[in-house]
């Protein structure tokens, strides 16, 4: 073995897949028993449909690299995400445009009134000086459409009122002056059309590369553990961060989701993938409907697959899925990437290895780019 890779998603994959084409002999583990990480998909035995493990996965990308090397693995549809939002009753497009806002004030109006409209709400605050999150969506779309469509779903994606979130969490709200509800502005979009789980299995099939699922890199009943390999050869490592070191500076804290998953007997729920749920008094943020992903698919109409997603802080055991981000975790990062320099033999990468969300193609690039300047080094 040359090369021990730490975590099957994206990123570790696609390391993998570029260390064993030039030629090393590349061992990737996981704890979990599937290979994919995050992305992972299969399809749910009763009704044939692909499901999404983790969460909705939607690919798309300006990057053309990018573009081009994962269509060495899958071809992908000409699918185009399209959210919309449950308010009151009331059922508006996202991200907020020309008809949510003219349905919204029931109105008719043009580009040019509605942005006139939109600048005269947000007047309330300056976005430079807003205190908190609140403060800081009312200066970017005005009072009316943040306490619609903002405040409780933030609230509900945070625990958190949002007088009491920093404002940087947002930087932009996208108001769109057109019709245009495409929840993606990239040049390359579609899923992959026999599935994630296919593509990424195909991504891991090199005769260079062993796969061994079920491995924690931790537990030392293991051979290919930390304490074992770490300075015996060189590893990606794509876990958490924090994990790395034991802990040794904290914790860095997450969001994580739960997911409740049913099967209904009707042959379509809610006419489209993914449905917002803005009001307060609906406990969930969103429900998933796998179905439409698909629509190419012969899938059968008598049943359909739903998932109702909710959000909360992640505590000891439960995936962590989005960075919190806060100051402390911001110094403790800082110091984690400290420690992380003191082991040349070890390159941290991927979205829990360095504490951050990144898109799939975000990870994919990320990993390109860190075997091209760093890792293929080790072996020139
Ligand atoms: P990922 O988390 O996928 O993989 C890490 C792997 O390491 C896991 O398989 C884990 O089991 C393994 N591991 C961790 N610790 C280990 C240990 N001790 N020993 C062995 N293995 C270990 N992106 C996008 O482009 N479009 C989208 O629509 C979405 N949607 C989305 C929804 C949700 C809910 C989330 C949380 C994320 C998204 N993403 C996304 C982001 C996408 O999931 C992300 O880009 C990839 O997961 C990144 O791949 P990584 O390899 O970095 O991590």
């Amino acid at each position: 073995m040359d090369l021990l890779v730490v975590g099957s998603g994206l990123f570790g994959l696609t390391l993998a897949e570029r260390a064993a084409v030039s030629g090393r002999k590349v061992v990737l583990i996981d704890r979990r028993d599937h290979i994919g990480g995050n992305a992972y998909s299969s399809s749910d035995p009763e009704t044939g449909i692909e499901i999404h493990r983790y969460g909705s996965h939607l690919f798309h990308t300006s990057n053309a690299s990018v573009w081009d090397y994962v269509n060495k693995f899958t071809s992908f549809t000409d699918y185009e995400h399209r959210v919309f939002s449950t308010f009151r009753g009331e059922v508006f497009p996202l991200p907020i445009n020309l008809g949510t806002i003219n349905q919204f004030f029931r109105s008719s109006m043009g580009p040019g009134e509605a942005r006139k409209l939109i600048a005269s709400q947000a007047k309330e605050f300056e976005s430079g000086t807003a205190r908190n999150l609140e403060e800081r969506a009312i200066s970017l779309i005005g009072r009316p459409l943040y306490e619609a469509f903002i405040r409780d779903y933030t609230a509900k994606q945070w625990q958190t009122s949002p007088e009491e979130l920093p404002a940087e969490i947002i930087s932009r709200l996208p108001v769109r002056y057109n019709y245009d509800n495409r929840y993606f502005n990239d040049t390359f979009e579609g899923l992959p059309t026999d599935g994630y789980g296919a593509w990424l299995e195909r991504m891991a099939d090199h005769k260079n590369i062993e796969v061994r699922l079920g491995v924690d890199f931790f537990d030392e009943d293991q051979p290919l553990n930390r304490k074992a390999v770490e300075e015996a050869l060189p590893i990606v490592y794509t876990g958490p961060l924090d994990r790395y070191f034991d802990y040794a500076e904290g914790r860095l804290s997450w969001r994580t989701l739960d997911f409740e998953s049913e099967v209904l007997d009707v042959g379509d729920f809610q006419g489209t993938s993914v449905m917002n749920y803005a009001d307060m008094a609906v406990p969930y943020t969103r429900i998933h409907e796998f179905r439409h992903f698909h629509p190419e698919r012969d899938y059968q109409r008598e049943k359909t697959f739903i998932t109702r997603e909710y959000s909360r802080f992640a505590e000891g055991v439960d995936e962590p899925y989005y960075p919190v981000n806060t100051a402390h975790d911001r110094e403790r990062l800082l110091k984690y990437r400290e420690l992380a320099n003191s082991v040349p033999s070890v390159f941290f990468g991927g979205r829990l290895g360095t504490y951050q969300y990144l898109d799939m193609h975000m990870a994919i690039a990320s990993a390109l780019s860190l075997w091209t300047n760093k890792v293929s080094e080790v072996f020139a």
